[in-house]
């Protein structure tokens, strides 16, 4: 009597009671090694090590710190990392010049890291924040962000990190048409075939940046940074983003944060199927997850979390959790 309310065409649990089929059932989620970027905090002085308070087993390295642990991590299959510098004695002044000096440890450090891993694929996060006095992504006049001044001191920092052998440059500040800029710098010094430029093309004005501005000392000191991130509430902003630097030459797209702007990847990727796209994981996130749960527990909500991301679209994700996850799937 039953029969009356079942089809046979709409049952679906025939199609995954098994764990093999349910792997036919999720294309195009599964996380490998160069499915995850690492981020790492570079020091000035060579021998120190830090832990970050506000996250909970994220260190900040010096050079001599930096690599054997990497090298530990390369070992269990790291690609990539994505480095941040962080001045603690060099000045910070209105242009950002420690930047791009010759005593900025992302530029000391990258001919040793290729040295010593030649086979890791090497980002650079670009951005004046942490080597300017006012904080800001970009440099001032009277006040207000300077658009053709900062995206001028754009490119050369991302020039600087380039000719010091970055694979990748990623500019961070959000400041328009910085993706033509950049690219027209590698071009004039010949660098255009030796390193891609990673836009990060959605960047939200989030609340989720708390931790990492705390590591990195970049907070602004004075006002905000809502004239050049996006609005957390805006689908059109962040397409038109993403179409521009598409047109400007972007190698690869970003959304950031990750988890609740999973609408942004899947616009983001269905309007331009042919640009790899990288979802940041942000470091609220981090600190979210790692209060979580405990073990396992929260190794599942992670890997849930990364998974959901590949679904919707995201083909690369940078992650804090990037030494734990390679634990995990090199477990399964
Ligand atoms: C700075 C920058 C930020 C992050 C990456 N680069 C902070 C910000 O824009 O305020 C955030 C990363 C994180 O929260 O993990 N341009
Ligand atoms: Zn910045």
């Amino acid at each position: 009597m039953n029969k009356l309310f079942i089809s046979p065409e709409h049952v679906l649990q025939g199609g995954y009671f098994h764990a093999t089929l349910r792997k036919l059932q999720e294309p195009n989620t599964s996380i490998e090694p160069h499915n995850i970027m690492y981020p790492v905090f570079l020091l000035q002085d060579d021998d120190a090590m830090q832990a970050v308070s506000s996250m909970p087993n994220v260190y900040r390295y010096g050079i001599n710190k930096l690599i054997p642990a990497l090298t530990e991590l390369v070992e269990r299959g790291l690609k990539s990392i994505l480095i941040f510098g962080i001045v603690e004695t060099l000045p910070k002044d209105p242009t950002g010049s420690s930047a791009d000096c010759l005593e900025n440890p992302v530029i000391k450090a990258l001919p040793k890291l290729k040295a010593a891993l030649p086979d890791l694929l090497l980002a650079c996060d670009v951005c004046l924040c942490p080597y300017t006095s006012h904080g800001h992504c970009g440099v001032l006049h009277n006040g207000v962000i300077d658009h053709a001044g900062s995206v001028k001191r754009i490119a050369e920092v991302a020039l600087a990190y380039a000719k010091a052998g970055a694979h990748i440059v990623a500019p961070s500040d959000m400041m328009d048409n910085r993706i033509k800029a950049i690219k027209d710098a590698l071009f004039d010094n010949k660098l255009q075939n030796q390193v891609s430029v990673l836009s990060y093309s959605c960047k939200f004005a989030s609340s989720m940046y708390g931790p990492f501005r705390d590591t990195m000392k970049s907070s602004p000191m004075a006002g905000d940074r809502k004239c050049y991130q996006l609005p957390p509430g805006s689908s059109t902003l962040a397409a038109r983003a993403a179409a521009r630097d598409v047109a400007e030459g972007a190698d690869f797209l970003m959304v950031k944060p990750g988890l609740p702007y999973l609408d942004i990847v899947r616009q983001t990727k269905d309007k331009y199927p042919n640009h790899p796209l990288f979802i940041y994981q942000v470091s609220g996130e981090y600190a979210m997850i790692s209060r979580s749960g405990e073990g396992d527990d929260m190794e599942t909500v992670l890997m849930e979390t990364l998974l959901c991301m590949r679904r919707a679209g995201a083909d690369c994700i940078i992650t804090y959790f990037a030494p734990l996850i390679l634990n995990i799937i090199s477990m399964k």
